[in-house]
């Protein structure tokens, strides 16, 4: 129906590499579970929420999925990474990679919110309620490390309300229309979570938090006097939290691992299948996601 995959630019794919890889609609690896199963998340038509203490695995497990999004050639990435050494090697990969530039920030979050907009009346005029798989549009895969930064750290008052405003709605709406939020926060607390926001995120991660109510924030209030607290993680048992997919109850599990050179890896291999690049300085340009 939405066949908007048209000519892109192909800087550095080698045209004789096949394009083949995952798909975003893919179950993706998530780590295992106490039992040493593993535990697999399909992030399509889901958002993701990661919070826990400072060192708890928030940022590698936000690079495995970052991973998977990079090998999946039906998925753009738009990173947002105040810290900007979390997420810069996939730099190469990503459509959009935003620092610690709170205007940027907002241009990019507006950018996001028109292309829902468009993405929307597509679906209104054909009267479907979601994108699919075979739909030829792009999944964009849109990840904030550290999420407190720009709500409530960078820029004025008035900018991170705007930040959460459209966050909001992005997250609300974001997910029929092929728009994934990954979140991460090693401030679990209201005032970066607020409850409204909270609740649109499909998936809660709790990794090591130092109260119960750190961890209901994220989880949602309740789990914790249910036996679910990720204060009860030990303290070097980084990785491993509680993972709450909606409508089921909370699964501890340890997160999957990438290195550095894990990383420098998948993204060469995701180079060679991807056949849409960012601009060289690796910032992008407008992306050319609306051919309507
Ligand atoms: N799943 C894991 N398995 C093994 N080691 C891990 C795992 N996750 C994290 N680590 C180790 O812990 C370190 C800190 O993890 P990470 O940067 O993900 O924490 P964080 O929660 O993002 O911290 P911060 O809040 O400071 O950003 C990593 O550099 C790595 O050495
Ligand atoms: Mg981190």
């Amino acid at each position: 129906m939405f066949n908007r995959r048209g000519p892109r630019r192909t800087g550095g794919a080698t045209p004789t590499i096949p394009v083949s890889g995952l798909s975003i609609y893919d179950p993706m690896h998530f780590g295992i579970d106490e039992n040493g199963r593993q535990v697999r998340v399909r992030l399509a038509y889901k958002n993701i929420i990661a919070g826990g203490e400072p060192g708890s695995g928030k940022s590698s497990l936000v690079n495995t999925i970052v991973a998977h999004g990079a090998l999946s050639t039906d998925c753009r990435l738009w990173l947002f990474d105040g810290k900007q050494v979390e997420l810069d090697p996939w730099r190469p990969v990503a459509d959009v990679f935003v620092g610690n530039d709170m205007e940027r920030a907002l241009y990019r979050l507006a950018q996001l919110q028109h292309e829902l907009d468009i993405r929307y009346a597509m679906l209104r005029k054909a009267g479907r309620r979601k994108i699919t798989r075979d739909d030829g549009l792009d999944v964009i895969l849109f990840v904030i490390d550290e999420l407190a930064l720009f709500s409530a750290t960078y820029g004025t008052k008035e900018q991170r309300e705007d930040f959460i405003r459209i966050l909001r709605d992005i997250v609300a709406r974001g997910r029929a229309a092929g728009i994934i939020t990954v979140a991460a926060t090693q401030r679990p607390s209201a005032d970066i979570i607020p409850t409204s926001l909270r609740d649109l995120f499909g998936y809660r991660v709790a990794f090591r938090c130092t109260t119960d109510s750190s961890s209901d924030i994220i989880l949602s209030v309740g789990w914790a006097g249910e036996g679910y607290s990720a204060k009860t993680i030990d303290p070097l048992s980084v990785g491993v939290g509680w993972l709450l997919a909606e409508g089921g109850i909370p699964q501890r599990f340890k997160a999957a691992y990438l290195t550095d050179a894990d990383i420098r890896a998948i993204v060469a291999h995701a180079r060679s299948i991807r056949t849409h690049y960012p601009d060289d300085d690796g910032t992008a340009g407008v992306p050319a996601l609306v051919t309507v």
